[in-house]
C-alpha cells in the first residue's frame, strides 16, 4: 500500500503548520538545559529566557586552562568518524574554528565509528597532554574508566554531539542535539500528517536505525518505538544502516527483496535516506509514493524535500565548533556554564524548505 503523492503534497502544508505550533509550545531540553541557535548564536531556553549560564556543572571542578603557557588552548577532538555528510560538516566546523586566531590549537582523532578505538583515542589525547578534550562519542556506554583517567590527569572533558550514560561529575558539559526530541519532532509531523490527510490505511513503517548504542540512534528510535503502539502503526522492518549511505541502501534492498508492504520510511539520517531512495529506484518503485522521514538537514536532502522525494527532515545541527569554543572560553574565564546545552532544532518540510536551503550545511 502506498500513499498517493498528490495527497502527500496537498496536505503537507497543513501538517507543517500544526507541527510548528506544537514545537513552539513544547520547546526542548531538561531542567538545566539551555538552548543555542543552529547558526551559532545564543538562543533561548524552553522558558524563553537567555542561555542558562547560572546552571551548575554537576560538581565537576576542572576548568580549561592554557597549562603549557603557549598562549593557546589545545583541544583534543575525539571524533566519531567520517560516516556522513553531517559528520564532514561537524569536523569542518572544528577545523575552521579551533585555530590560533581564535586562541586554540586542534588535535584531531578519528575513531572510524569504532567505540573501542575511540576509548584508545582519548587515552592518546591524554598522553599528548592536550588542555581540553572534546569527545563526540560513537556509543554512550563504558566510558567511566577513560573519563576518570582524563579527570585524574586534570584535563577538562566536554561531551559534544551525542550524550553519555555517565555521572555528571565525570565531564564538564554537554553540547549538541537533543536526539529524542528530534525523534519526537519527526513522529509528531507524521501524526499531524496522518490526521490532516485523514489517512485510514494501515501505517507500515520501515525503520532504518543509526549506529546501535549511539544516543543519536537511541533517542530517535525511542521516539518511534514509543509512538508506534500508541498510534497503531506497524514497524514492519527495523535494522541499522550505520548512518551510511551504502549500508542504508543495502538494508533497504534486502527489505524490498523480502517483500512486505510498507508506506513510510523512518530513516535516522540523510545518508541512509539517500541509500534507501536509490534502492527504491533500482527496484522500480517511485520514492514519491512513500512518506519519507529523515534526520539532519544536509543541503542535498533539503533539495530532495523541495523536489518532493523526502517529506520531512528533523534537523540536527553539526556546526558545533564555535559554540563549543564559546563554552570553553566562558568556563576558562570563570563563568558557570550549563551542564547540558541543546541546539535549537526544528524540522524542514515543503512549507519551509525553500527558505531553509539558503542556510543548510554541506553540499
Ligand atoms: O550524532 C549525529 C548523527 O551522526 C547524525 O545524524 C548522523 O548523520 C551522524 O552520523
Amino acid at each position: 500500500m502506498t500513499i498517493t503523492h498528490t495527497a502527500k503534497k496537498t496536505l503537507a502544508a497543513v501538517a507543517g503548520i500544526a507541527l510548528a505550533a506544537s514545537l513552539t509550545a513544547c520547546g526542548g531540553g531538561g531542567s538545566d538545559a539551555a538552548s543555542t541557535g543552529a547558526a551559532g548564536t545564543t538562543g533561548t531556553t524552553a522558558s524563553g529566557s537567555a542561555s542558562a549560564t547560572a546552571a551548575s556543572t554537576g560538581g565537576y571542578n576542572l576548568v580549561p586552562k592554557d597549562t603549557n603557557g603557549d598562549g593557546l588552548i589545545t583541544v583534543g577532538f575525539a571524533q566519531v568518524g567520517a560516516e556522513s555528510g553531517w559528520r564532514t560538516a561537524n569536523t569542518q566546523s572544528y577545523q575552521d574554528y579551533f585555530v590560533a586566531a581564535n586562541g586554540f590549537k586542534l588535535a584531531f582523532a578519528d575513531a572510524n565509528q569504532d567505540a573501542d578505538k575511540q576509548k584508545q583515542d582519548v587515552r592518546d589525547l591524554i598522553q599528548q597532554g592536550v588542555e581540553v578534550i572534546d569527545l563526540a562519542p560513537v556509543t554512550d556506554s563504558g566510558w567511566e574508566p577513560v573519563l576518570q583517567e582524563a579527570k585524574d590527569a586534570g584535563i577538562p572533558l566536554i561531551v559534544s554531539d551525542r550524550q553519555l550514560s555517565v555521572s555528571d561529575d565525570l565531564y564538564l558539559t554537554y553540547f549538541g542535539g537533543n536526539m529524542e526530541q528530534e525523534g519526537k519532532t519527526a513522529v509528531k509531523w507524521l501524526e499531524d500528517y496522518i490526521k490532516a490527510n485523514n489517512v485510514t490505511d494501515p501505517i507500515n513503517i520501515v525503520h532504518l536505525q543509526g549506529t546501535i548504542g549511539s544516543t543519536a540512534q537511541k533517542g530517535r528510535s525511542k521516539a518511534l518505538t514509543d509512538a508506534a503502539p500508541a498510534n497503531k502503526w506497524n514497524v514492519v522492518y527495523e535494522q541499522t544502516g550505520e548512518f551510511t549511505q551504502a549500508k542504508g541502501q543495502e538494508v533497504m534492498e534486502s527489505f524490498l527483496q523480502q517483500g512486505k508492504d510498507f508506506n513510510v520510511i523512518y530513516s535516522e539520517n540523510d545518508d541512509m535516506t539517500y541509500g534507501a531512495i536509490e534502492a527504491l529506484k533500482a527496484a522500480g518503485k517511485d520514492p514519491k509514493s512513500y512518506i519519507i522521514i529523515s534526520f539532519d538537514g544536509n543541503k542535498s536532502a533539503v533539495q530532495m524535500v523541495i523536489d518532493g522525494l523526502i517529506d520531512v527532515i528533523a534537523e540536527c545541527n553539526p556546526l558545533l565548533g564555535p559554540q563549543v569554543g564559546d563554552l570553553i572560553k566562558k568556563s576558562a574565564a570563570g563563568d558557570k556554564i550549563a551542564k547540558i546545552t541543546y541546539s535549537v532544532e526544528s524540522f524542514i518540510d515543503s512549507t519551509n524548505a525553500a527558505e531553509k536551503i539558503k542556510t543548510a550545511f554541506g553540499s
